[in-house]
């Protein structure tokens, strides 16, 4: 299976460039939560860290990495917290880049991030273990999937380990291609999985 994946036949929604403290602030009722959901700020960085550690464990971004996606792009980084607690988040970028093409390098989404690109790019969104199947990163890919029409985008893109392409097909993304190796995970596949805006 597969889309078109070039931007020709895709008609953009205007960009316009947003202001300097653009927020997204939403409250998410789900079935006994009520989610609050904005952008992250410089000092929900260490929490988010804490909860990328839990998620990820040694393959979790670093606290510099972390800061470093935020100051790309801080609007398009965004929090889900129940109550106060950080119980999930999504990171994205800006880029016109056409994926498989792919580098593993720590600089690779700031060096494409570009406002104004056609695609919003999934970088990671992760949930609290005890807050899964709940609906918080179904909220999380709503809300990001508003950065990125505010932002004139395209399109959405994310890599998924291959388990998980039922939440990217419930929110309205398609398979495009296996993308092999994407991450050095033995045993998973990933696929990019795209959803225009
Ligand atoms: C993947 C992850 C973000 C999902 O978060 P979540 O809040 O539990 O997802 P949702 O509750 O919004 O799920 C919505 C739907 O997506 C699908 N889905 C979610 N997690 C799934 C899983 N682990 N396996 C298969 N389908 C899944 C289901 O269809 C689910 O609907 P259902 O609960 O009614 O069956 C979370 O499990 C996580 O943080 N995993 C570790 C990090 C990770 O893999 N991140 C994704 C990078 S590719």
């Amino acid at each position: 299976m597969g889309v078109d994946t070039s931007l020709s036949n895709i008609g953009c929604s205007a960009f316009f460039e947003a202001p300097k403290d653009f927020f997204v602030e939403s409250t998410y009722p789900l079935p006994g939560l009520e989610l609050e959901i904005g952008s992250a700020s410089y000092a929900d960085i260490e929490e988010i860290y804490l909860l990328e550690s839990e998620i990820e464990g040694n393959d979790g971004a670093d606290l510099v990495t972390l800061t470093a996606r935020w100051r790309m792009f801080g609007a398009g980084f965004l929090t889900a917290r129940q109550g106060g607690r950080l119980v999930g988040y999504i990171e994205s970028c800006l880029w016109d880049c056409q994926l498989p093409y792919f580098e593993a390098r720590p600089d690779f989404f700031a060096s494409l991030h570009r406002l104004g690109a056609a695609n919003l790019y999934i970088i990671f969104l992760g949930v609290a273990a005890d807050y899964r199947r709940q609906g918080v990163a179904s909220s999380l890919l709503a809300a990001v999937s508003g950065v990125g029409y505010r932002y004139g985008a395209c399109r959405l893109q994310a890599v998924s380990r291959g388990h998980i392409t039922p939440l990217y097909e419930a929110a309205g993304f398609l398979p495009v291609v296996a993308m092999p190796g994407f991450l050095p995970e033995s045993g998973v596949d990933f696929m990019l999985m795209e959803r225009t805006l």
